[in-house]
């Protein structure tokens, strides 16, 4: 066989140096990028609590414009480490800073705030929000989770998607976000959520376990109980070998294994799942 070097003699096979082979994302040129059911969830926002929403700040946004569809006439400022994805923002001809979020300020005060799987915390992006202004932000990286905890901001509402492909805005009894369903007929009708436990999947974990079919969530925090036993046990056999390893062995992981199989053990909310909008207000004083 030829090596890359080496003239590539008909009817024989060349060498191929594979970090060269271009993907299909290398080959297309990367874009800004809008999402149509954000767009609407934003506008959504706009309906339920209107408001003259000058500067918009989309911090740690890599391609995503979307907050430019919802609010054509608002200065809409998008900040990213990303140098590629802030460039062709620039090119573009959005308002687009490379720079660390953190640090930045757009030099005005901010109206609202749309952060999306931020991997910092949400707390460090919204320095120069307006008190009355609002951050709409996901709970994917715990975003949300940390707005709640945060007692200079308000839970004002979350966006929903229904089952015909429609958003409604729910203001009531946003406690019930972060709590876990309590009934069999809430675990049915609670929404999918990505490595999150479901009916389906935990009804035929529980029959394969137990051979039962019924009180699914009852036995299927029942399983799950076992296999953090399970785990406990495991870590601290290998931290009595490996002391070293205390520091950073997990105890309470999302998902864990019961026998040789995985199993998610985050129960779903009751009301919404980490992918909503969650809408918070700076409080004024
Ligand atoms: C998981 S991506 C989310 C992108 C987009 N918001 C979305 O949901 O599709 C996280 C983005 O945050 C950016 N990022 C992380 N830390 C940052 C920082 N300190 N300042 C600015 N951008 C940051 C990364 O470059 C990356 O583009």
């Amino acid at each position: 066989m030829a090596t890359p070097n080496t003239p590539i003699e008909p009817g024989s096979w060349g060498a191929v140096d594979e970090s060269e082979i271009p993907t299909r994302r290398d080959l297309e040129a990367p874009k800004p990028t809008s999402s149509k059911d954000l767009v609407a969830c934003y506008n959504l926002f706009q309906q339920e609590f209107p408001g003259d929403y000058r500067v918009v700040y989309s911090p740690c946004c890599a391609y995503n414009v979307s907050p430019s569809m919802s609010f054509p006439n608002s200065r809409v400022v998008y900040v990213d480490l990303d140098q590629k994805a802030m460039a062709t923002l620039g090119t573009a001809g959005y308002e687009a800073h490379c720079e660390d979020a953190i640090r930045f300020s757009p030099n005005e005060p901010i109206d609202v705030a749309i952060i999306l799987n931020p991997s910092v915390r949400g707390a460090d992006l919204v320095r120069n929000l307006k008190p009355g202004g609002y951050v709409l932000c996901n709970d994917y990286h715990g975003t949300a989770t940390g707005f709640r905890d945060d007692t200079e901001f308000e839970f004002v509402g979350i966006i929903i998607p229904t089952r015909d492909h429609q958003y409604v805005a729910d203001r009531e009894n946003l406690e019930e976000c972060w709590q876990e369903v309590a009934t069999e007929e809430e675990f049915k009708s609670a929404r999918f959520t990505w490595g999150g436990a479901n009916y389906l999947m935990a009804a035929l974990i529980v029959r394969a376990v137990t051979g039962k079919e019924e009180n699914v969530l009852a036995e299927y925090r029942k399983i799950i109980e076992i296999a953090r036993k399970q785990e406990q046990e495991r870590n601290a056999a290998f931290v009595s070998k490996n002391p070293d390893a205390a520091g950073w062995m997990l105890s309470d992981s999302d998902i864990l294994m019961f026998g040789n199989d995985p199993i998610p053990t985050k129960l779903p909310r009751k009301k919404g799942t980490v992918d909503d909008i969650f809408i918070f207000r700076k409080k004024s004083s």
